[in-house]
């Protein structure tokens, strides 16, 4: 394993870059965790396929003066459309895990989404960043614990609830289960006594299936907080009406990076269909094989209001710490404006409005 970087190299210009240099710093157990997909990886590899069939439009003689990144989202403003994903266990990469992200985040005044399976503490994640924190929120079957989690979120400050509904066991994922993945012992999820989940160890999971959460759950936390409740792992037009009918605040069209079940399509193939069916109701963001700025300003011209990067911070934080987190955000960001410039949309509004997909 190569030692991490302190500094960057001339050619480390790009998140495939990251991906390359983060695999030579990764030990075997971090990578089977991070860099594998359910099954056969079909949804996985298609996440990032799909972005490559789709062609975008140049207009180069529009008026750009005042462009800017900002978005509006449940009341607040953000510097860009570009959110950190939670990911879990992020100490796996990096000795200060979660810490270094929000540092990271900090610097580049990007949103940072916190794990329910962080592996530092939520207190110690919001003291390292002054800039928005929203917290992903994996239901227990206690549902005390579930309250308890959220009330020291709003009690930090986090500005959201994100509740994932896409993964209420884990995928199979053979590649984890070939390398033996497991936790090394002095690394947990520090925020939640015995969480329920079940890496790799599918014996009697329909036991398991007994206690899953349900939409009866999803009403009861919407209407315990005042944050807004965001449901991450949307992938067809009935839940996400659904969501809409419970006054679920917003949505995250994402398969969780191709993490659960394997052959469902492609994030980007399904968001125009959710987006219609959402006809502007309530926001809705997206995750799945962001890997460009190109990446960015379709998924916003198909209906995105922001989108959400996963295994790019884990390429970050393995390569270079914060800084490689930093460093990621800010080549993401600069690669989203020049497509901005380059197709002629002023702002984020803008992409959404324009024809800019061929
Ligand atoms: C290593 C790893 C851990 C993850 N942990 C979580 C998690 O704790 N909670 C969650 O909602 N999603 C989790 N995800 C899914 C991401 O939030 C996100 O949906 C996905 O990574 C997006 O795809 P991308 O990796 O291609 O950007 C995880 C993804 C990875 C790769």
């Amino acid at each position: 394993m190569k030692e991490k970087l302190t500094f960057i190299p001339n050619d480390l210009v790009s998140l495939k870059d990251y991906e390359r240099y983060a695999k030579e710093r990764m030990s075997i157990n971090s990578l089977a965790y991070v860099c594998s997909g359910a099954g056969d990886e079909i949804t996985f590899k298609r996440n990032e396929e799909a972005f490559q069939e789709i062609y975008l439009e140049a207009n180069t003689l529009e008026d750009l003066s005042e462009a800017n990144t900002k978005i509006e989202l449940f009341g607040q403003t953000y510097d860009s459309p570009i959110i950190l994903a939670p990911v879990a266990y992020q100490k796996l990469v990096d000795i200060n895990g979660e810490i270094a992200t929000a540092q990271a985040a900090n610097v580049t005044n990007t949103c940072m989404c916190v794990s329910s399976f962080s592996s530092c503490t939520l207190e110690e994640i919001s003291e390292s960043t002054k800039s928005p924190l929203w917290f992903q929120l994996y239901i227990q079957p206690d549902m005390k614990t579930n309250l308890e989690l959220i009330q020291k979120a709003e009690i930090l400050g986090f500005k959201a609830i994100v509740i994932t509904i896409d993964a209420p066991i884990s995928g199979i994922r053979n590649v984890e289960q070939r390398y033996g993945f497991s936790l090394p012992e002095n690394i947990s999820a520090v925020n939640i006594n015995n969480p329920i989940q079940t890496i790799s160890n599918f014996e009697n999971i329909l036991e398991m299936a007994k206690i899953l959460p349900t939409w009866k759950d999803i009403e009861f936390i919407k209407n315990n907080t005042k944050l807004p409740v965001i449901l991450k792992g949307i992938t067809n037009t009935s839940y996400a009406k659904k969501a809409i009918d419970l006054g679920i605040d917003g949505i995250i069209v994402s398969n969780h990076g191709g993490r659960t079940l394997d052959t469902l399509p492609s994030t980007i193939e399904i968001l125009p269909k959710i987006t219609k069916a959402v006809d502007k109701k309530i926001p809705i963001l997206f995750d799945g094989g962001i890997k460009r700025g190109t990446d960015i300003i379709k998924a916003i011209a198909l209906g995105a209001s922001a989108v959400l990067i996963g295994r790019p911070i884990m390429y970050g934080l393995a390569t270079a710490g914060a800084l490689g987190v930093a460093h990621t955000l800010k080549i993401l960001k600069e690669e989203l404006e020049v497509s901005m410039i380059f197709t002629g949309c002023k702002d984020i509004k803008q992409i959404k409005n324009k024809e800019i997909i061929f």
